[in-house]
């Protein structure tokens, strides 16, 4: 049995301090596993904080493309064309773009970036949108 008075989650042995201890390196592991566990929840409230800052930056792109001249767009202040289909709760729908394909992100990857590329015969011009600015619609309607 090795004597370790430390508190657990105060580590002295993994900054240094105790090299000669013989359950240093088994401490060590332990708290780089337990940093590794921090920095994965910080990551994952970034995303979701992120993600729920990201619906003013997404009305912000809807808008400034005129994607509501052509789509009705739950939420976009001037959204109520009705050239092309409404974008009211896509991520539930069955399939879209006519019943061809399903809502992924993957699919909307794709048709977001071009939408010829995916339906040669389609309605819906290229919009230009960057990469970024995909994400961003993505998480966007992947959250309404
Ligand atoms: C000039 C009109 C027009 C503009 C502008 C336009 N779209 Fe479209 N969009 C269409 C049409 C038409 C379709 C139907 C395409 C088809 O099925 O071939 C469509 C389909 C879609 C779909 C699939 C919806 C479904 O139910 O199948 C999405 C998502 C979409 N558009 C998003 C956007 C976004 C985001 C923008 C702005 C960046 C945008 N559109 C701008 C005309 C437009």
């Amino acid at each position: 049995m090795t004597q370790d008075v430390q508190p657990a989650g105060v580590s002295v042995g993994f900054i240094g301090l105790h090299p000669h201890r013989s359950a240093s390196s088994r401490k060590q592991r332990r708290t780089a596993a337990s940093w590794i566990g921090m920095a994965l929840v910080l990551l994952f409230a970034a995303a979701w904080a992120g993600n729920a800052m990201s619906s003013p930056e997404a009305k912000a792109i809807l808008k400034a493309k005129s994607c509501g001249t052509c789509h009705v767009i739950p939420g976009v202040e001037g959204a109520y064309g009705k050239f092309g289909p409404s974008l009211k709760g896509l991520r539930d729908r069955a399939r879209i773009l006519g019943g061809t394909m399903k809502y992924s992100t993957k699919n909307m990857e794709k048709w977001l970036k071009n939408p010829k590329a995916l339906k040669p015969d389609t309605m819906m011009p290229n919009t230009g949108l960057s990469d970024e600015e995909i994400e961003i619609l993505i998480q966007f309607f992947n959250a309404n």
